[in-house]
């Protein structure tokens, strides 16, 4: 059978796959891909054996610093980066969420002193699965549905 792509190879870049479908505009927005000048390809509602529908992007010519993949695993944790080079797939990892989240996520209680004053967040993850962010000021914890990444 022929296994034709649903969205074409690159040459070089990052292929961002099994982000859940419902996912996939939130991880436009915080890797600011609106910004970004290089081609970009999206498919979303791709049939998925893990997943049941997925989206996958792929970005020419850019390659996502820890930080940037720190804020996919916090939307998208069972996305897998893919390393392009010359047409090759030559790095694969699944994102991971770190233990300690810096700057990254807002805390969700309206009252935390990182909602009113300019001090960088900081939680500690006190679960992964599914994701609780311990805020290390007010000590409240934000879940997978409450985050808010800045
Ligand atoms: N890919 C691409 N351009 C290339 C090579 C690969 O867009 N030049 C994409 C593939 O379409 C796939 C992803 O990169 O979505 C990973 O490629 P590969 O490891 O070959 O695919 P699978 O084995 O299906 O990946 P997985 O580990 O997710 O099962
Ligand atoms: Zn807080």
């Amino acid at each position: 059978m022929d296994k034709a792509l649903q969205v074409s190879a690159i040459k070089d870049g990052t292929v961002i796959d099994h982000i859940p479908a419902n996912r996939l505009f939130e991880v436009i927005n915080i890797l600011q891909l609106h910004k970004c000048m290089e081609m970009i390809t999206f498919g979303t509602n791709l049939d998925s054996k893990q997943l049941g529908k997925k989206a996958i992007i792929k970005v020419s010519n850019r390659f996502f610093k820890e930080k940037e993949i720190d804020k996919i695993a916090l939307i998208a944790p069972h996305a897998k980066l893919n390393t392009i080079k010359n047409y090759e797939v030559v790095e694969k990892r699944v994102v991971e969420i770190p233990d300690e989240i810096i700057g990254i996520a807002n805390c969700f209680n309206p009252k935390c002193i990182t909602n009113h004053e300019k001090i960088e967040t900081h939680f500690m993850v006190v679960s992964k699965k599914p994701i609780e962010l311990k805020c290390m000021f007010c000590e409240k914890i934000t879940n997978e549905n409450q985050v808010v990444i800045k």
